[in-house]
């Protein structure tokens, strides 16, 4: 394939991406979207291995590495649980960072690529690798710990050294330092001693900087390290002079950055804050995660009949979904519920709060797959205002999203998050298995609201009587 082939090739594959983006923003358009991603992936590749830098000796080997590589993706990818999604993502993370920092070590310890370079494009080449492997080296220790964290492997609290702003900026000087060293080495065996030691630096920063971060940030961690995990991927691409990957790279990174700042608003955390560390740890009153919460006074607790017979006497309903719906798998009898109050003449919408359970659009997924119509999906602004005049409002497995304290209690870790206002509904019903907290570990006040019930019980097996009770009526 000839270069300017590749190009166009490129320039398309680059247009898709960009649409796919724009596809991705909205669960109707989701599907399309995805499709111009796989789409423009597969000409990325292909135009890469039949393209001019690819030598036909090579090809094989390559192809080797994507059938290998595939047939893990494709293993992860069927066996993995939605509710482990975020912690694979944080592992692929892990991927790209390496990836990262192993081409920067190739590119440089490359006799033939550096031979090409002289004078400022030299230093130029010699700075986009340096850059590269310390992006790269962060990416991959901060997602691996990223990872540990989020499938509890490593325990959720925040590890704090005394003094970790400090050794931070120490360690950022000495990368500094070691750059210009770097950059000042005259052969290729005396810049190795300062990038490797650069990279040590900037591993041990990863496991550092993640380390210090609560386990209730963690969202907006995996977030941050998919942005990190772009601009590894376009240092990349600067490092190869490839713009299909530089321009890709950037399109993650800069994609990333805005997530974890709309992710930052609906937590109401400031996103230096998050970084910085330190949330979830025991200044606040958390109960221990997933533990029993103090009692903090009685729980009204009423039978899937019972509900049943609150929904069908309700004109409106809200119900809002949480984790426990999606470990539950109860969002088809969710719909079904809601089907058969509908028909009744009861006006059921679901309200959806931006980080309901453990990954960005965790729960529109679900209710995406269960065919509840769009319409009826609401975002937690366009739906807050609305629990005042709402009958019944039905919380199903979620906990810190409907968490009170939020709004009431400025010592609670989570005060300030925004939460889906369901104790002002003349009724709400929390459905879940036990008094126990949710995700950032905090008691909640609404199950001992005077105008709420506990239905305790699995979400499924709740769900599947309250159906049934609705159907004997
Ligand atoms: P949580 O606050 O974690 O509460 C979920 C509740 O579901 C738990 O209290 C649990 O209580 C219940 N539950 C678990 N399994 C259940 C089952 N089989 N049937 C019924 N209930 C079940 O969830 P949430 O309200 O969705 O809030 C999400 C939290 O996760 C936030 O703190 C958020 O910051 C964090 N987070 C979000 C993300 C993203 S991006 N969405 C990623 C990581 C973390 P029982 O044990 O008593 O049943």
């Amino acid at each position: 394939m000839s270069g300017s082939l590749t190009t166009v090739a490129y320039l398309g594959a680059t247009i898709l991406f960009i649409l796919s983006l724009g596809g991705l923003s909205n669960p109707e358009t989701s599907r399309r979207g995805n499709l111009y991603g796989i789409i423009g992936m597969a000409i990325a590749v292909l135009a890469t291995v039949f393209g001019p830098h690819v030598t036909s000796a090579g090809i094989p080997w390559i192809v080797g590495a994507m059938v290998v590589g595939g047939a893990i993706g494709l293993y992860a990818a069927r066996v993995v649980q939605m509710t482990q999604m975020p912690e694979l993502v944080a592992l692929m993370h892990s991927l790209v960072g390496l990836a990262a920092a192993l081409v920067g070590y190739a590119s440089y310890i490359d006799p033939a690529a550096s031979a090409n370079f002289s004078g400022a494009e030299k230093t130029i080449h010699e700075l986009e690798i340096y850059i590269g492997i310390l992006i790269g080296a962060v990416t991959f220790s901060g997602s691996l710990i990223a990872f540990g964290k989020l499938s509890a492997r490593i325990g959720g609290k925040p590890m704090l050294l005394p003094g970790r702003h400090w050794l931070n900026l120490i360690g950022l000087l000495v990368v500094i330092w070691f750059g210009v060293q770097f950059i000042r080495a005259e052969s290729i065996s005396d810049g190795m001693l300062p990038l490797v030691v650069m990279t040590v630096i900037a591993l041990l920063f990863g496991i550092h900087m993640v380390m210090a971060i609560g386990g209730a940030d963690m969202p907006v961690v995996v977030s941050m390290l998919n942005s990190y995990s772009g601009w590894a991927a376009a240092a990349t691409g600067f490092m190869l002079s490839n713009d299909l990957l530089i321009v890709t790279g950037a399109l993650v990174g800069s994609s990333g950055a805005i997530l974890s700042y709309i992710m930052c608003r609906a937590m109401n955390r400031n996103f230096i804050s998050v970084i910085a560390g330190g949330f979830g740890s025991d200044s606040g009153k958390p109960a221990a995660k997933g533990g029993p919460a103090e009692p903090a006074g009685e729980v009204v607790p009423v039978t899937a009949v019972e509900t049943a017979e609150m929904l069908r006497e309700a004109k409106n309903v809200i119900i809002v979904p949480g984790y426990g719906m999606a470990v539950a798998q109860a969002q088809h009898t969710v719909y079904e519920i809601t089907k058969l109050l509908r028909e009744k003449g009861v006006n059921v919408r679901f309200g959806i709060h931006p980080v309901a359970g453990r990954m960005p659009g965790h729960m529109n997924v679900l209710l995406a797959e269960a065919k509840v119509p769009y319409d009826i999906v609401m975002e937690m602004d366009e739906i807050n205002e609305d629990f005042p005049d709402t009958d019944v409002a039905m919380v199903i497995g979620a906990n810190d999203i409907v968490n009170p304290s939020a709004a009431e209690d400025p010592t609670s870790p989570i005060a300030g998050m925004p939460v889906l206002e369901v104790w002002k509904a003349k009724h709400s019903i929390v459905m879940k298995r036990s008094m126990a907290s949710g995700y950032a570990g905090v008691d909640n006040p609404l199950f001992y609201k005077e105008n709420n019930r506990m239905l305790f019980g699995d979400a499924k097996k709740m769900l599947d009587e309250v159906l049934a009770a609705l159907k004997a009526a």
